[in-house]
């Protein structure tokens, strides 16, 4: 069964398709990928509607090129499964109106899929794919959550953010810091240059005992630093942004082994655009090296918004049984949707 997969939650356009026939792990074919990162940057952050006009311009092209790639037809594809929510309303409607337009004129089902649970899934891509049951760190730029994960669709939320997320608190203190959108990335690079111990920043609800996670309050106290500092901030930036992650990296670090824990789970999944981080990914790999527990990322390139996630998703729901949508063709999208709800 070939499934085509179509992203356009947020600012970049994703198409691809993956080959679930079987039992086996879906397998990817072939991929294309737009990002809006350089339209955006000019506005420092997203502007929601030229994000779905770009999506528009973007998407069939990209399916042209990944049908090249798979040397695949459109008529060979089986079903074609879209990002549902959540996400930007306009972006969103892009995606699944084209991709319900495609399937209506192929004849073939769509499907909607759960933006998170296409993150969640990612790592089944990778060279070292996970096995079920396990716990997995979600950290995308909206959402920070923990889940206890026993099979597709079997999601049981253990903690999540009550404020920004972890990716709202690198984007946010990467722009107080004068960094380009999106912040992650640049104030990751910054880092290395930088020593974490510099300033003494808080570690929001890290010893309050649950699995939740607030990141508000970091980010004040990066507004404070930066207005005490005026202009040396230039010459402090590096060490700021050094503190900064730290901070950040040291609640994820001890949140997610705090959940291994009490699940008595050996397998930690880490997925979404934060997973990229390599700091966030050494402290993991040698905490977890130390307690026997086994970590799993997506490949690089799959930990931010890409298609091959969303067809994957839709490729393992169906191979576990969910039964082929009906054949028909109006659809809604669901900007706030809580994964939980999915199901
Ligand atoms: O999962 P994603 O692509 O989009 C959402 O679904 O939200 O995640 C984007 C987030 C942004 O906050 C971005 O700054 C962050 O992931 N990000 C990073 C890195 N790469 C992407 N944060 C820290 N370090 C990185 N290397
Ligand atoms: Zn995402």
């Amino acid at each position: 069964m070939r499934v085509l997969g179509i992203e356009s939650s947020c600012d970049e356009t994703g198409v691809a398709l993956v080959d679930a026939s079987g039992a086996a792990v879906p397998r990817l074919l072939g991929q294309a990928l737009h990002s809006q990162i350089a339209m955006h940057q000019a506005y420092g952050g997203v502007v929601p509607e030229l994000a779905s006009r770009d999506h528009i311009r973007r998407v069939l092209p990209l399916m042209a090129e990944v049908m090249v790639q798979t040397g695949c037809t459109p008529a060979e594809v089986d079903v074609v499964a879209y990002t549902r929510g959540p996400g930007l309303a306009g972006a969103l409607l892009v995606g699944a109106g084209v991709a319900c337009a495609l399937a209506a004129s192929l004849g073939k089902p769509a499907l909607g899929v759960h933006h998170l649970e296409g993150h969640l899934l990612s790592p089944f891509l990778s060279a070292d794919p996970p096995e079920f049951p396990f716990v997995a760190l979600l950290v995308s730029g909206g959402h920070t959550q923990l889940m206890r994960v026993e099979g597709v669709g079997r999601y049981e939320l253990l903690g999540e953010s009550i404020d920004d997320a972890a990716g709202e608190a690198f984007d946010k203190s990467a722009k107080l810091l004068g960094l380009p959108y999106p912040g992650g990335p640049h104030l990751a690079r910054l880092a290395e240059q930088g020593d974490p111990q510099a300033f003494k920043l808080p570690r929001p609800l890290l010893h309050s005992g649950d699995l939740d996670f607030s990141f508000a309050g970091l980010k004040t106290a990066v507004l404070t630093q930066v207005q005490k500092l005026g202009d040396g901030l230039h010459q402090r930036a590096p060490d700021l942004a050094a503190s900064t992650q730290a901070a950040i990296v040291e609640v994820l670090l001890k949140k997610s082994l705090m959940a291994l824990e009490r699940t008595g789970l050996q397998r930690l999944v880490v997925a979404g655009g934060v997973g990229a981080n390599a700091r966030l990914r050494e402290v993991l790999d040698a905490a977890c090296r130390q307690r026997g527990v086994r970590v799993h990322y997506p490949e690089l390139e799959l930990c931010t918004d890409n298609g091959a996630m969303i067809a994957l998703a839709a490729g393992m729901r169906l191979q576990g049984g969910l039964a082929l949508p009906e054949r028909r063709y109006s659809f809604d999208v669901k900007p706030r949707w809580g994964l939980a709800e999915a199901l």
